[in-house]
């Protein structure tokens, strides 16, 4: 279907063709054998991969699924991350042979879909299809990015610090780095806490493809340990965030302190995700999309849905057709491939929501069964009033459902947009007139017409939001790798 104006349509951004051919397809039987030889991988343990000799602090990594330690992790000290910043280097080779390498990077991710697997199914707690998803988005990035970066003539700004969250521990975290290392940087990368080793196999393999540990050092550890130092040097000449809105406030605050003015942040943050569905929408997609935005990935996508509204005529319709939905979900063990929804990443998180709900319990209109174990949580749907009704990003299984009425639609997008996030929409409608009108009024990033709100995919979907929800440039889009570059222009006469 054609883009609506204003927006950019779906193309191939990819030169050539868009590439996304790992070739792993859950209804394919090869695929299938590949999976189940990963599921006894070793998982290795990580320490800081740096120039210098590194010290730091053990601590264990835990599985989301089942609360058990899984391996030990080294997190970096300040002293490592200060003689990090000091081994920095640019990477020194042409355009050509970052491409190159890079694009090696991407092969051996594909051969290594194993301990790729694995790991995220014990680390992250993600499902097979995340799995399968996470790997193909972090080679697209891959390919997308060299791509970017051989096609342009520029220098590199220097040493970028490269900070991720964990719900998308391999793609968001490679696409940073490549990114940054397409323009020629030295990165300083800091996974999230929860998921360093998946990470740490993610730097193995870009250093086996010929990336120098000089131009890519490895910095797991904590927020305020290794995160503040590395967004608080005068050394660091741009930072690359991707997490909440509260973190990259921090981080603006104290790269404002301490780095030049105009030193460049990109952060990509949170989302209060909006979806619209009318009285002309056909039903059965509706919820199809609407289940698949807000539980895939028990609902830890910035991109997923938390607020939808739903037209006051067919609204006792379309929630009882949601709630029958939510009953066919599967929640349990990510490695079986009959999993829909895995667990949430931590304790944290767990209580967190669990004390929302508690505090909502009279709003709960429907909860499916999930295990009784470590960091699994009810997918739960609430009924609301608006998007008002809802205090904060809930980053999990939680859909809040609110009715309006036609002449109230006014209303319900200014008081989306009063809410001053700007990441995923969703529509659901069949009057082209509304599409229209809708998409010149919503604030977002990316807006899906009659489909799930949810994967946008590199180089065909760029990604990102504005207001609370981003700077920009959008992640997988055109004008990413520029802002690695040094904005430099000059001219010779004579
Ligand atoms: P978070 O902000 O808690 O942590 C993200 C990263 O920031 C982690 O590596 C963490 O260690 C680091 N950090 C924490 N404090 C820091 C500090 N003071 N200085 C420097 N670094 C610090 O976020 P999270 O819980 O890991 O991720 C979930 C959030 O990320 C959600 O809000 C989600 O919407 C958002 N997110 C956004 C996008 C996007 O593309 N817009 C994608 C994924 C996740
Ligand atoms: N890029 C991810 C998505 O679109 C966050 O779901």
């Amino acid at each position: 279907a054609s883009a609506p104006a204003g927006l950019v349509p779906p193309h191939a951004l990819f030169g050539a063709e868009r590439r996304n051919s790992t070739g792993f397809d859950l209804n394919d039987a090869m695929t299938l054998s590949r999976i189940d030889a990963a599921r006894d991988t070793q998982i290795p343990d990580a320490a800081p991969i740096t120039v210098s000799q590194p010290s730091g602090t053990p601590a264990p990594v835990l599985n989301p699924a089942t609360g058990e330690t899984i391996a030990q992790i080294l997190e970096a000290d300040s002293a490592t991350v200060a003689q990090a910043i000091a081994d920095a280097r640019p990477w020194e080779a042409s355009a050509a042979e970052r491409a190159a390498v890079l694009r090696r990077a991407a092969d051996l991710y594909e051969q290594n879909f194993g301990v790729i697997f694995a790991t995220l199914a014990r680390e992250a707690g993600k499902t097979m299809t995340d799995a399968v998803g996470e790997l193909r988005e972090a080679v697209d990035f891959l390919h997308y990015y060299a791509n970017q970066g051989e096609a342009r003539d520029g220098e590199a700004r220097g040493i970028i610090t490269a900070i991720s969250p964990w719900n998308f521990p391999l793609a968001i975290f490679t696409g940073q780095i490549t990114a940054a290392l397409a323009a020629g940087n030295a990165v300083l990368a800091k996974p999230a806490e929860q998921t360093p080793l998946i990470a740490a196999i993610g730097v193995r393999l870009l250093h086996e493809a010929g990336v120098p540990v000089s131009a890519l050092q490895y910095l797991p550890g904590d927020g305020a340990t290794v995160g503040a130092a590395l967004t608080s040097d005068a050394r660091i000449n741009g930072v690359v965030f991707t997490g909440s809105t509260d973190t990259a406030r921090v981080i603006a605050r104290a790269m404002a302190k301490h780095m030049a003015p105009g030193t460049p942040l990109i952060a990509e943050t949170g989302g209060l995700n909006a979806m619209i569905v009318d009285s002309t929408a056909l039903p059965e997609q509706a919820v199809r999309d609407i289940v698949a935005s807000s539980f895939r990935s028990a609902g830890q996508r910035c991109s997923a849905l938390r607020c939808l509204y739903v037209q006051e005529d067919i609204a006792p319709n379309l929630i009882k057709m949601i709630k029958g939905a939510m009953d066919e979900l599967s929640v349990g063990d990510p490695w079986l491939l009959s999993t829909d929804v895995g667990p949430l990443i931590d304790a944290e998180a767990q209580d967190g929501i669990a004390g929302y709900l508690d505090a909502n319990r009279s709003k709960i209109l429907h909860q499916t069964p999930a295990p009784k174990q470590a960091h699994f949580l009810s997918p739960t749907l609430l009924q609301v009033s608006g998007i008002d009704d809802l205090e904060r990003e809930i980053f999990g299984p939680v859909l809040h459902v609110a009715t309006f009425r036609n002449r109230d639609l006014q209303k319900v997008i200014s008081d989306i947009n009063a809410r001053g996030f700007g990441l995923t929409f969703g529509l659901h409608t069949r009057i082209d007139s509304r599409v229209q009108e809708i998409t010149d009024a919503i604030h977002c990033g990316n807006l899906y017409v009659n489909r799930n709100q949810i994967g946008a995919v590199v180089g065909s979907q760029p990604f990102g939001g504005e207001g609370l929800s981003g700077t920009g440039p959008k992640a997988g889009g055109p004008l990413y790798v520029d802002r690695f570059f040094r904005p430099k222009a000059g001219e010779a006469t004579g």
